[in-house]
Formats: C-alpha cells, sequence, structure tokens
C-alpha cells in the first residue's frame, strides 16, 4: 500500500540509539554533532526576534509564489555582498535550502533520472533524493592535504539520465571550497552537456578563502545557488531559504517560469518569515560574527591534534571538522565507545567518505565543551584497544 520512494529501514541502528538514550538520560555529555546554533548558545536575543517578526502586515494574506519582492531585493542584496549580482527577479523564496533542493530536483528530474553529488557529503541529499524519486551517483572529492574537484571521475559519471551537478561549497562535512577555476571549468562541463549546476552555498559566510558563487559571474550553464537563513542568520525555525538563478537567459526564462507553477502549488514560505527577511539578513552579522569567533575558537582546539592517534583534515570552511583517525579503526565502535564517556560524534561513514576511518564533528559546541570532547576523543583513538579495530 505504500510508495517504494519511502521504503526505508526505519530500525533505528545501534549508534543512533544509544544517542538517543543517551540524550534523553539527563546525563551530562559532551555533544560534538550538535548543528542547531540556537542550542549551542548562539541564538538571538528573544526581543530582537519577536521585534522583526511584529509587522501589521501579517494580518493580511497576499500570497506571492516567486516570494514577496523586498524579500527577493533582500536576498539580492546579501548575493551582491558576495559579488554576485542577481536581478531579484531571478531569486525564489524557499521554505529551507532542502525544500529548494526538492524544488529543483522537480524541476529538472524525471523519475529515475540522476543527478551528480559530492562524496564525502552530508546524507541528507539522499532522503530528499529518494522523494523525488532521482537516482543519486556520487562523484569524488579528492584529498592531498586540501580537498580538490576531481574533473575527469565527475565527468566519467555522466550518464545519459543526469539531469544535474550538485556542488556544496564550503562543502558538509570537509569544508571543501570550489575556486573559480573549478567552478568554471565545471560551469563548461555543464553547459556541454545539458546539465544544471547546482551550487549549495549555505555556509559560504564562513569561508576561510574565497569562496565564488555559482551565481556570480557569467554562466554559461542553468545554475542555480541555494542558501537560507537557516545557515546565513542561523535561524533555521523562520524556515526560509532561496534559490538565485544564473546563466543565460534562454535557459533561466523557461526554469523559473515553470519553478514559479511549482512554488504556487505549495505556497509555503510564511508571509511574517518573508516580511522579517530584509532585516533580519540585514542584521545577519550579529549572528555571523559571534560564529566565526566560535569557529576559530574550536579550530583552534584542533590545532594541536596530530599524531598517531588522529589528526585533522584541513578545511576551508563550514561548521565541522574532519578526524583521521586511520583505516584499521572501526569507526562505529569508537563512537560508541566515545558514548559510554559521554562524548557523541559522528562517523565518517555517515558522510560516503570513499575510505574508512574518519570522524566528524561540529565546531558549534561552547569551545569548553568542545576542547573536552576533543581531549576524551584522542584520549580514547590513543588506547591500545582501538588500534585493531575491523574497520568499515
Ligand atoms: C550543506 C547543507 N545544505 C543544506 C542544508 C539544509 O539547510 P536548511 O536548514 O536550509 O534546509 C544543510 C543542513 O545541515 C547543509 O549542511
Amino acid at each position: 500500500m505504500l510508495s517504494s520512494r519511502t521504503a526505508w529501514d526505519l530500525a533505528a541502528n545501534a549508534l543512533a540509539a544509544r544517542t538517543d538514550a543517551l540524550r534523553a538520560s539527563g546525563r551530562p555529555i559532551l555533544d560534538l554533532a550538535e548543528s542547531n546554533p540556537t542550542h549551542a548558545g548562539l541564538a538571538w536575543a528573544p526581543e530582537e526576534l519577536a521585534a522583526a517578526l511584529a509587522d501589521p502586515r501579517v494580518a493580511s494574506y497576499d500570497p506571492a509564489p516567486q516570494g514577496l519582492p523586498a524579500a527577493r531585493e533582500a536576498v539580492a542584496r546579501y548575493l551582491a555582498s558576495r559579488d554576485a549580482v542577481v536581478d531579484p527577479e531571478r531569486i525564489l523564496l524557499t521554505a529551507s535550502t532542502s525544500e529548494a533542493y526538492a524544488l529543483l530536483f522537480k524541476l529538472l528530474c524525471d523519475p529515475g533520472d540522476e543527478v551528480l553529488v559530492p562524496a564525502p557529503s552530508y546524507p541528507l541529499l539522499d532522503l530528499l533524493a529518494d522523494l523525488e524519486a532521482v537516482r543519486l551517483v556520487r562523484y569524488p572529492l579528492r584529498y592531498d592535504g586540501s580537498w580538490h574537484l576531481d574533473l575527469a571521475a565527475l565527468e566519467a559519471a555522466i550518464g545519459p539520465r543526469t539531469r544535474a551537478v550538485v556542488v556544496v561549497s564550503p562543502a558538509n562535512p570537509t569544508g571543501a571550497v570550489l575556486d573559480a577555476d573549478e567552478l568554471a571549468a565545471l560551469d563548461r562541463l555543464c553547459a556541454a552537456n545539458d546539465l544544471a549546476l547546482l551550487g549549495d552555498e549555505v555556509f559560504a559566510d564562513t569561508a576561510l578563502r574565497p569562496c565564488p558563487s555559482v551565481a556570480a559571474g557569467d554562466r554559461e550553464a542553468l545554475a542555480f545557488h541555494l542558501s537560507g537563513l537557516s545557515k546565513v542568520c542561523g535561524l533555521p525555525q523562520l524556515k526560509v531559504g532561496w534559490i538565485a538563478a544564473a546563466g543565460p537567459a534562454a535557459r533561466v526564462g523557461p526554469a523559473l517560469a515553470r519553478l514559479e507553477v511549482v512554488a504556487d502549488a505549495y505556497l509555503s514560505v510564511s508571509g511574517p518569515a518573508q516580511l522579517a527577511l530584509p532585516g533580519l539578513l540585514a542584521r545577519r552579522e550579529g549572528f555571523l560574527a559571534p560564529l566565526r569567533a566560535r569557529l576559530a575558537a574550536n579550530r583552534a582546539a584542533l590545532a594541536g591534534v596530530h599524531g598517531a592517534a588522529a589528526d585533522v583534515l584541513a578545511s576551508a570552511g563550514g561548521w565541522t571538522a574532519v578526524l583521521r583517525i586511520g583505516e584499521t579503526r572501526d569507526e562505529e565502535a569508537l563512537c560508541l565507545d566515545l558514548l559510554d564517556e559521554g562524548v557523541v560524534v559522528h562517523p565518517g561513514f555517515f558522510y560516503d567518505f570513499e575510505r574508512p576511518g574518519h570522524l566528524v564533528v561540529s565546531l558549534l559546541p561552547p569551545p569548553p565543551v568542545f576542547a573536552e570532547g576533543i581531549r576524551r576523543v584522542i584520549d580514547r583513538c590513543g588506547r591500545a584497544d582501538f588500534a585493531s579495530g575491523s574497520g568499515r
């Protein structure tokens, strides 16, 4: 009776079940998987948020499938600050970046069509693709002291049913940032193969080196920048994201016309949130400045981590860090063991690393929590009983 696209195995795996039990136990924990800024001491002041949402116009319902013009203009100003000049008519609001993916998959793909996504990458993409009956095909990011696109491998992954390429820059969890040359090469490749280029840029404001937008410059391909208030302002609860289209008018025009119809079917972006968007975006540094300080403090705590027990992979931005613990250590056994010590971390296999032997930690926790959590991780990795796990 139920669809095959939702036929997931819903039994919680051992790690998820033990993590839930630990969180529910009330025991003090060092949660290095915390990705919610509002739970990490980075929340907006309640009165500031309440004031931003207090607009008398919230009493009226004036649906606009693309999003209210003033809100789209505010997104255009945000993009201009990132050197991407985008006409507000090429911007469409969504309820989140996740929903932006869903709308674009509907626009670009028939059931069974393929979208290329990076590996490693974050697990939500699989779920979003399942829900649109789209098949994800991985292309590798390569690490040689920093992360790079392997354009030849990406090109080899293109098949007759490929419709789009997703890039995440800075990436989750690696912090990989695409430079202008990589982006230009990818743009040409997409244009030549009639593929859309989707740039997930939710972490762009934390990039540690120049992080060009897919919406900047003259794109040859049909390109879409995706982002939202969840990461740009630390306000996932507002439920506002956006898509900004780039590329030749002949490609962008028809795509946006259809996208507007898709958006019109749901009208999912809340009116009060759209009205608040310009004011919230204008005050984003109130969130971003403390966020950057937090990320820097936690990165500094990682600076001393290099040795036999674990080392830290270089990252160019984002809210996460990757520890390399060696291929012979069993990631899951290590994570379970750390739970017993009150420390929550993610195993690398959640994120599709090509090789085993990684842990992923969030850089959001308060620095004392982060430093103590990392100390316990390194201590655990250093103990001999983990030197001979089976790996995954
Ligand atoms: C790279 C990336 N893109 C998109 C999202 C989802 O963002 P949103 O909350 O706007 O749906 C996440 C969430 O962690 C993410 O890591």
